[in-house]
């Protein structure tokens, strides 16, 4: 019973076309100013319309994207929106959709049959304790730990060069300035300093403030500061509970994460025998016979046909220390957006290479490849822990000399995308030919010269994750499971910090709704109390159901998370990304919510070998440049800066089905007040 989430993208075989890539460049105009005629939101023919994102044709019933899912040009918001626009939901982007869930029930459409007894995919199938897929769950990454914690989590050379600024409260006064144009700029210590992405990204924990002018305090940190948890939340783990990890399976597609996933299930007992001869049976039936642990996690039928998977499902395995969250992502590039909201959640990362000559060539081919990206993605999120599971090893006769190789060429990679070699682990392995796995390699090729771990004693070395319960309630909704009959809602996620138990009161925003906390449930069973870091469904009354959304947060009443559209953010540019304009109109992702952004404009350039300010109001973003912007979003999102709240203030910039950048919000340019949110967002998206 994998449970998968995806973004509600029915992807066609047609948007495979690598040179949608090609077309970016040519939709904007450079003007003489420096501005950029805006790409043309939507272009309309008859019976269709054109996304402005990813540029597919859509029918004119659809109010959104069927490719992307953004949004169609005006918004309902605009309150020109027709009859349709009324049924559409901006954080429309989790597929099925709550509603979709009510009218088959509590599982959605999209949803496969039950494969296996301890395998989810995606939105919750149950009010309570599976997790959506996507989302996942699981204990933190370093990056959700708020100031306090995440000192103790610093690499080696962050630590040395915050250690030269000493602590975050002295840094957040340390400041260098420079003129330009007659005007000093004062800049925070930390925007002088030469970073790598992780560094770029994680010292803005330190100091956020990568802009210069209007800043708009939130207000919070006053607040927060002054929160007391109850005795309760502190409580450490409950007796003979292994505490959650949350396991994000990451890599190039074909690259075996889904085989690999079902052979450790299998061989850990998650799997029953029978089910496994089924999965075999229609496997071969089909004519994909060597799938047929892949079919364990993907079980819907076009996942099946097409031998990819498009959403990422949910398993769960104990070892010693953990019980581990799997999160099988997808690895084609048309699911990028579903690999991101799974692996959001994520604690550590198993990156899974395919060792065959010109496979491992393939995932890292710059434009094409995934295994960059994923990468990339997963240390934007935080994640410091990786484990490289080099598998199909079985095809280049487990050569020491192929490993070697690709240990050494992405290694450099990884090193120059932050993470540390003592946190990377190298295991060699065959899913197919289960070596190396939960055993000891029996094959004499791979014995002869590895000595190293297996697969399973890796993932219980991993560093427990810190767990943020001295702060208030926040849970990123990843699913959202209606049960109109009983009149209750089910908000399934993560808790990025807090507790929860039955009986407390909740606020649920973006619509501003407080609700009781009814029962809770962690993996399918009922579960007295929640805290940081645990993946639950939390089944809430006295509340509107239709104002519960995947994409929103519930938090605690007195300490309300921020709604905003206008933001500013530190960002990097990824290698190989096209350049990013004033006026480019942008996928922009933060937690389990995405919204169509433009690129306002353009604070700073960060010269990328010094770190230093290099120019003030670039044009053009272009490939490892970083830089601070600011974007305005067509709606509203829960966001808070990443000083404050890290899981609230990751984002990621797609278009065109690439990441562009990667980034943190350093600043809530224009707050949106509650009460005026509420109300123009309701009108447009209740039913
Ligand atoms: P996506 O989810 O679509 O990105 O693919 P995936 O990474 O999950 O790959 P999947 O598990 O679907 O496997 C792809 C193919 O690789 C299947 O035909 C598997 O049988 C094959 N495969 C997986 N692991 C191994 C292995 O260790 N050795 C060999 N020879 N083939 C493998
Ligand atoms: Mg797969």
């Amino acid at each position: 019973m994998p449970r998968k989430v995806n973004y509600g993208l029915d992807y066609d075989d047609d948007y495979d076309d690598d040179n949608d890539y090609d077309d970016y460049d040519i939709d904007y105009d450079v003007e003489d100013n420096g501005n950029l005629h805006k790409p043309n939101q939507e272009a309309t023919r008859s019976g269709i319309w054109r996304c402005s994102i990813c540029t597919y044709d859509n029918d004119q019933s659809m109010t959104a994207c069927d490719i992307c899912g953004v949004l169609r040009n005006p918004l309902p918001s605009s309150g020109i929106s027709n009859g349709n626009d009324l049924k559409t939901a901006p954080f429309k982007f989790d597929v099925p959709s709550p509603d979709d869930i009510v009218t088959n029930g509590l599982r959605s459409s999209k949803m496969g049959p039950k494969a296996s007894a301890n395998v989810k995919k995606n939105n919750m199938s149950a009010p309570m304790s599976t997790r959506s897929s996507n989302s996942s769950s699981l204990t933190m990454p370093k990056g959700r730990n708020v100031a306090g914690n995440e000192n103790n989590q610093l690499k080696d050379g962050e630590r040395n060069l915050r250690s030269s600024a000493k602590s975050p409260d002295e840094m957040a006064g340390t400041s260098s300035s420079y003129h330009e144009g007659g005007v000093e700029y004062t800049l925070p210590m930390d925007e002088i300093k030469p970073r790598s992405l992780a560094y770029s990204l994680d010292s803005a924990s330190i100091n956020d403030r990568g802009g210069y002018s209007n800043s708009y305090g939130t207000g919070k940190a006053a607040s927060q500061g002054q929160y007391k948890p109850e005795k309760w939340m502190l409580h450490e783990a409950e007796d003979g509970l292994l505490s959650q990890l949350n396991l994000a399976i990451v890599g190039h597609v074909d690259s075996g994460k889904s085989t690999l996933s079902g052979r450790l299930l299998h061989l850990l007992g998650q799997i029953s025998q029978k089910d496994m001869h089924k999965h075999e049976k229609e496997a071969k039936l089909q004519g994909k016979g060597s799938f047929a642990y892949a079919w364990a996690l993907d079980e819907s039928p076009e996942e099946r046909e097409r031998g990819i998977t498009m959403t990422v499902a949910v398993a769960y395995f104990d070892t010693k220390r953990y019980r581990v969250v799997v999160l099988d992502s997808p690895g084609h590039k048309d699911f990028v957006p579903n690999m991101i909201s799974g692996a959001t959640q994520a604690d550590a990362a198993l990156l899974v290479i395919d060792a065959s000559n010109g496979s491992f060539e393939a995932g890292m081919d710059g434009s094409k490849g995934q295994t960059k990206e994923h990468a990339q993605l997963i240390r934007s999120f935080g994640v410091d822990q990786l484990i490289v599971a080099v598998n199909k090893m079985d095809v280049v006769q487990y050569s020491k000399d192929r490993f070697d190789l690709i240990k050494q060429q992405l290694g450099t990679f990884l090193r120059s995308s932050g993470f540390r070699d003592s946190s990377v682990l190298w295991i060699p392995l065959s899913a197919m030919e289960n070596q190396n796995l939960v055993t000891a390699p029996s094959d004499i090729r791979l014995l002869s010269w590895y000595k190293g771990p297996y697969l399973l004693d890796a993932i219980d070395s991993l560093q427990p994750p810190t767990r943020n319960v001295s702060k208030p309630l926040v849970m990123p909704i990843c699913d959202v499971i209606k049960s109109p009959s009983m009149g209750q809602v089910s908000a399934c996620g993560k808790l990025e910090a807090g507790a929860l138990r039955s009986g407390v009161k909740v606020l649920v925003m973006p619509s501003g709704d407080v609700g009781t906390v009814r029962s809770l449930e962690r993996d399918t069973r009922p579960c007295a109390i929640a805290r940081a870091g645990d993946n639950v469904a939390v089944v809430l009354q006295g509340i509107d159901t239709s104002h519960v959304i995947s994409g929103g947060v519930l938090c605690h009443p007195d300490f309300p998370i921020t709604i905003a559209k206008h933001l500013e953010l530190k960002v990097l540019v990824l290698d190989g990304a096209s350049p990013i304009l004033i006026g480019s109109q942008l996928e922009f992702h933060i937690h389990h919510a995405k919204e169509v952004a433009r690129v306002e404009k353009m604070v700073s350039l960060f010269d990328p070998k010094t770190g230093k300010v290099m120019k003030k109001a670039p044009r053009c973003l272009l490939a490892k440049q970083s830089a601070v912007i600011e974007v305005v979003l067509q709606g509203p999102v829960c966001a808070e800066e990443f000083s404050s709240c890290k899981a609230l203030g990751r984002v990621s910039l797609r278009a065109l089905g690439r990441t562009l950048a990667v980034g943190i919000v350093t600043r809530v340019i224009e707050k949106e007040p509650i009460a005026f949110f509420k109300s123009k967002y309701f009108v447009f998206f209740s039913k």
